[in-house]
């Protein structure tokens, strides 16, 4: 089967799949013909389905991307300029949350959301692990200490640059500034040689911080967590991720205890116009 269909009877010949494609592998002929893939492009397709989605007389079918799972985009959904303006600064990092658990079906609402973030060369490498027992959660925040403490007997640098000393404090205090008492964390990892994984790992993430709010939850980028993944054997162990990947971020997440009513002012951006 060819990896484009074109309905020559709905087709326009208006050339918008060609000049979307990524790879440029959806040619038009002539202005008479409808577009075709060469055989010899076909591996070329980095299956982003731009051509299908794009096209406004629904005249094109992928042989991969099934159209009932291209879903009708609905317009009457999308918020104006001062919505998204709202969406975007109303975001908070969530500190404190109620100790009640999130349904996995909602976990994974929120993270079928995440999965539309973008990826270079629409590559998708970012997997999930989610820490959903809360006691496991505190067990390897735990482990996280366990790392503070080792670098601040070793008088590493890190250790003073991060306040380890303080956030240890803190934990002997009963106060958890590593997961701060999240009910569950989310690590986002893919496999280490993977050049885009980086990328796409702190996308997903992002994606997945938007998406929670609108669902009631709270998230925060879980930055000790995610360093102490990085360095530290014991909870690398515990964590246990496939042959071959890296953790490239983690975030807690929950139901939040309070709500914000305000947005704190940032910098204006600092920009060198050419
Ligand atoms: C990579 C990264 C790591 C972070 N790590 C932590 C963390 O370990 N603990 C925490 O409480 N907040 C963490 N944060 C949240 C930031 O402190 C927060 O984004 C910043 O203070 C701005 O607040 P806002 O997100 O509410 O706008 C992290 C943020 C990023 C982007």
């Amino acid at each position: 089967m060819a990896l484009l269909v074109i309905n020559s009877d709905t087709c326009k010949r208006d050339g918008i799949c060609t000049a979307v494609c990524p790879t440029g592998i959806v040619r038009l002929e002539s202005p008479e013909s409808v577009p075709t893939v060469a055989a010899e492009d076909e591996a070329f397709c980095i299956q982003c389905g731009h051509c299908v989605s794009v096209c406004p007389h629904g005249a094109l079918a992928h042989a991969v991307l099934k159209p009932e799972e291209c879903l009708p985009l609905q317009k009457e959904l999308l918020s104006d300029p001062a919505g998204v303006e709202q969406f975007l600064r109303s975001r908070r990092s969530i500190r404190a949350y109620k100790q009640e658990p999130v349904d996995r079906d909602i976990l994974s609402a929120v993270l079928r959301l995440a999965s539309h973030a973008p990826s270079g060369h629409n590559l998708q490498p970012v997997r999930w692990l989610v820490i959903h027992d809360s006691a496991h959660v505190q067990r390897l925040a735990a482990m996280v200490i366990d790392w503070m403490r080792h670098l601040i007997a070793e008088k590493a640098p890190m250790a003073t640059m991060m306040h380890m000393d303080r956030v240890v404090a803190a934990w002997e205090d009963d106060w958890d500034r590593i997961c701060r008492s999240a009910p569950h964390v989310i690590v986002a990892h893919a496999e280490k040689d993977n050049p885009t994984a980086p990328a796409a790992c702190t996308l997903a993430l992002s994606y997945l911080e938007l998406a929670a709010g609108p669902h009631g939850l709270g998230a925060c980028w879980a930055g000790y967590f995610n360093a102490a993944a990085t360095f530290w054997p014991p909870l690398q162990s515990a964590l246990n991720l496939p042959e071959g990947h890296t953790n490239f971020g983690a975030m807690m997440i929950g139901y939040p205890k309070f709500k914000y009513q305000r947005m704190p002012p940032r910098h204006a951006p600092i920009i060198d116009w050419r």
